[in-house]
C-alpha cells in the first residue's frame, strides 16, 4: 500500500548532468533567543535545466535553502553541491541569487544597479549599460533608468533586482519570491516572460514562491516543504506541455488537480 507521502512524491528527472543537490542538509541558527532549526535532513535534487518551485509555510527555511545553494551559508550537516561543486566559492560563481530583500545599492541608478552584475564580471560600465537597457525596456522600466532605488516603488525595485540577476548570466538562478510585490497583472506578464526566456535559453532554476499557481505555472516540479524545520514533504511533477499560455493553463482541469495536490501537501 502506498502512503500519502509516497503518492505525493514523483521521480526527479535524470541527473546525468547534475544541477543542484542537497543531501541530508541540516541548518540551525544560534542567537540570543536560543537555537532555531531551520532545515533538517533535507534531500533535494534539481536536474540540469530543470525549473523547481519551492513552496512552504513562512519561516520553514526557504531563503536558507537558497543561501546554501548560493554559497552564502554552510550546512551544519549534509552537503550542498552546484554543478558538482561543494565549495562555497564554487557555488557562488555558478549561481545568480535574487534575495527576498532586493539588496540594491542606494547610491547607484536603477540601470547601474542592474549593470553591476556585468561589471562584476569585468565588463566596462558603458557596455554593461548598453546590455542592460533592452532588459529594462522589457521589464517596463525604460523611463526609470536614472532613478535611484529610493525613488522606485517596491515592484519596480524588484524588477531591477530581477534584471541584475538575469544579467549575471549564471547557469543556476536562485529566485526568492521574485514577483512578490507586483500587482497581479504585471506579475502574470512577467511569469509568461520568464517562461519564454527559459524556453529560449534553458537554465537550472530554484524558485521560491508563496503562490501555488506561480509555482505550478513556472515549475517542472513543485517541492513542498514542511513547517520549520523544513523538509521535503511532497514533490509534484508538473506534466503540462510547454509553451504554457497562461490563460489556457490556469483553466485546464489538470492544472486545478495539481493545485489541489499542492494545497493538500501544504496543509499536511
Ligand atoms: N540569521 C538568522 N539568525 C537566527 N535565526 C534565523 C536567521 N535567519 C533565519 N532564521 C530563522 O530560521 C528560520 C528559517 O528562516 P528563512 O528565512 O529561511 O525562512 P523562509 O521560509 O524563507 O521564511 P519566509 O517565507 O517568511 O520568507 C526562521 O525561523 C528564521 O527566524
Ligand atoms: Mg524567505
Amino acid at each position: 500500500m502506498t502512503t500519502k507521502l509516497e503518492a505525493l512524491r514523483s521521480e526527479p528527472p535524470s541527473l546525468a548532468r547534475e544541477g543542484v543537490a542537497f543531501e541530508g542538509v541540516g541548518r540551525h541558527y544560534s542567537s540570543r533567543r536560543g537555537d532555531t532549526a531551520a532545515l533538517e535532513d533535507l534531500d533535494l535534487r534539481i536536474g540540469n535545466d530543470e525549473v523547481v518551485s519551492v513552496v512552504g509555510p513562512s519561516g520553514c527555511g526557504k531563503s536558507t535553502l537558497l543561501e546554501l545553494a548560493a554559497g552564502l551559508q554552510e550546512p551544519d550537516s549534509g552537503a550542498v553541491r552546484v554543478a558538482g561543486s561543494g565549495a562555497p566559492a564554487g557555488r557562488l560563481e555558478r549561481t545568480a541569487y535574487m534575495p527576498q530583500r532586493d539588496g540594491l545599492l542606494p547610491w547607484r541608478s536603477a540601470l547601474d544597479n542592474a549593470a553591476l552584475a556585468l561589471e562584476c564580471g569585468g565588463v566596462g560600465r558603458a557596455q554593461a549599460r548598453r546590455r542592460a537597457r533592452p532588459l529594462f525596456a522589457r521589464l517596463g522600466l525604460e523611463r526609470f533608468e536614472r532613478a535611484l532605488p529610493g525613488e522606485l516603488s517596491g515592484g519596480m525595485r524588484q524588477r531591477v533586482a530581477f534584471a541584475r540577476t538575469l544579467l549575471a548570466g549564471r547557469e543556476v538562478l536562485l529566485l526568492d519570491e521574485p514577483f512578490a510585490s507586483l500587482d497581479s497583472i504585471t506579475r502574470a506578464g512577467l511569469q509568461e516572460w520568464l517562461a519564454a526566456i527559459l524556453a529560449e535559453e534553458p537554465r537550472t532554476v530554484l524558485l521560491v514562491t508563496h503562490d501555488v499557481e506561480e509555482a505550478l505555472y513556472l515549475g517542472d516540479r513543485v517541492v513542498v516543504l514542511s513547517a520549520r524545520p523544513g523538509r521535503v514533504v511532497a514533490e509534484i511533477a508538473v506534466e503540462l506541455r510547454r509553451p504554457r499560455p497562461r490563460r489556457d493553463v490556469v483553466t485546464d482541469p489538470a492544472f486545478s488537480a495539481l493545485r489541489q495536490r499542492a494545497l493538500e501537501a501544504l496543509a499536511w
